[in-house]
């Protein structure tokens, strides 16, 4: 619960209130007229107005804010007030809340219990980063306070054990399911976790399919707002697998600025649209390289390929990410940069593309039935 007064408005006599009365009707009414900034839809029609408490000529608001580290908190509070000051309002408090809505689906894959949130992080091609970004989303969704787990659905060669430095033996089972290891406020699952590392293991199609299904629906889960899946690279039975098994609310793909990983980019977008999941945006990793020296950008393999892609494929562009020794090494040391050296500059990249993120949810649950006024 946050509770801040904001500074009195006057006593109501410059706006349209005059010497009326305010009621919870009027206050409704006004907040009406007030649109979300991310979500650009009215509050009433969004759901995210909880009634009022009126007490002379203050209001405190009751809000429910659809995501944590939601980034238009002061300018909503803002849009609110100056619509309550219209109506007479002379001070306005809120009541804040947060409840992260949950992506529906269309019905035809069966939701995992307790999981509001799926979203699959891909790309056609391997090695661009699809588990790295998968990682530090994860951490950084969850520092923002919400739940977060993690699926690590590449069976031929899970990375995550090693990115969250977690080895084989970890994870727990019992009748019930296997037991997410939680690691950075992340509750992981991989296959990774039950064979030894550097093991080869042979999957066939049908296999990768059940597998999929287990790591999805027979884990303990409990309350999870995002649950991130960290696809192997391409077309593959993985993706296909999960995208039958599971209500997924988004995908973001993950590609570099070379012209041949946008191709790819590309294709896994097209994928997605034919598996019916909607697409959330590309991320261009190894952007551009701050050398350490002399601070020159560099860019390695171009930039601002992935920004233009999305602009022709007609998807958000989600942020870019530097290609960085820290977020290499990181990697390799089981230390998420996220996690630890949240001032570098490509964690704060993943911190806002963790809230762009967060904003799609929100959006593709709030908007994707016909938002009913709740009276
Ligand atoms: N922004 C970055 N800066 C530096 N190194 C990075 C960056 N992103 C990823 N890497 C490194 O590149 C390598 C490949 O990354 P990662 O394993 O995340 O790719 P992937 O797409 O998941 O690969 P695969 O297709 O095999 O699943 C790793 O060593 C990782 O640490
Ligand atoms: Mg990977």
């Amino acid at each position: 619960m946050v509770w801040r007064r904001l500074t009195s408005r006057g006593d109501g006599r410059d706006g349209n209130g005059d010497g009326m009365a305010l009621s919870d009707e009027a206050v409704r009414d006004a907040l009406r007229t007030v649109r979300d900034p991310q979500l650009g839809r009215d509050l009433i029609s969004l759901r995210m107005f909880g009634g009022s408490v009126i007490d002379g000529g203050s209001v405190t608001v009751h809000l429910t804010l659809p995501m944590h580290g939601y980034p238009s908190e002061e300018e909503l509070k803002d849009r609110i007030s100056n619509a309550l000051a219209k109506v007479g309002a002379d001070a306005v408090d809120f009541d804040i809340r947060i409840d992260v809505p949950s992506w529906q689906g269309n019905g035809q894959q069966a939701a995992i219990g307790g999981v509001k949130n799926i979203i699959a992080v891909a790309s056609n091609k391997g090695g661009v980063g699809k588990s790295t970004i998968a990682t530090n989303l994860a951490v950084a969704l969850a520092h923002s306070g919400a739940s977060v787990g993690l699926v690590d659905a590449d069976a031929t060669g899970p990375n995550l054990p090693t990115m969250f430095g977690l080895p084989s033996g970890y994870q727990a089972e019992s009748d019930r399911g296997l037991h997410p290891v939680e690691r950075y406020g992340v509750r992981v699952v991989s296959l990774g976790f039950l064979i030894p590392p550097g093991a080869a293991v042979v999957w066939r199609g049908p296999m990768i399919g059940s597998a999929i299904r287990q790591l999805l629906h027979d884990v303990e889960w409990g309350e999870i707002d995002y649950l991130l899946i960290d696809l192997p690279p391409g077309t593959s039975d993985a993706s296909m697998s999960m995208a039958q098994e599971a209500p997924i609310a988004g995908a973001v793909v993950v590609s570099t600025p070379q012209q041949v990983a946008l191709e790819d980019a590309s294709k896994a977008v097209t994928m997605f649209e034919k598996l019916d999941v909607p697409v959330f945006g590309i991320v261009e990793n190894m952007s551009y390289f701050i050398t350490p020296d002399t601070g020159q950008r560099l860019e390695i393999f171009g930039h601002g390929g992935a920004r233009d892609a999305a602009d022709d494929l007609e998807i958000d562009f989600l942020g870019e990410v530097p290609l960085a020794t820290e977020v290499r090494a990181g990697g390799d040391d089981g230390k998420p940069i996220v996690a630890f050296d949240a001032e570098n500059p490509a964690a704060e990249a993943f911190a806002a593309i963790a809230t762009r993120v967060a904003v799609k949810a929100a959006a593709s649950a709030l908007l994707q039935a016909p938002t009913i006024p709740v009276l």
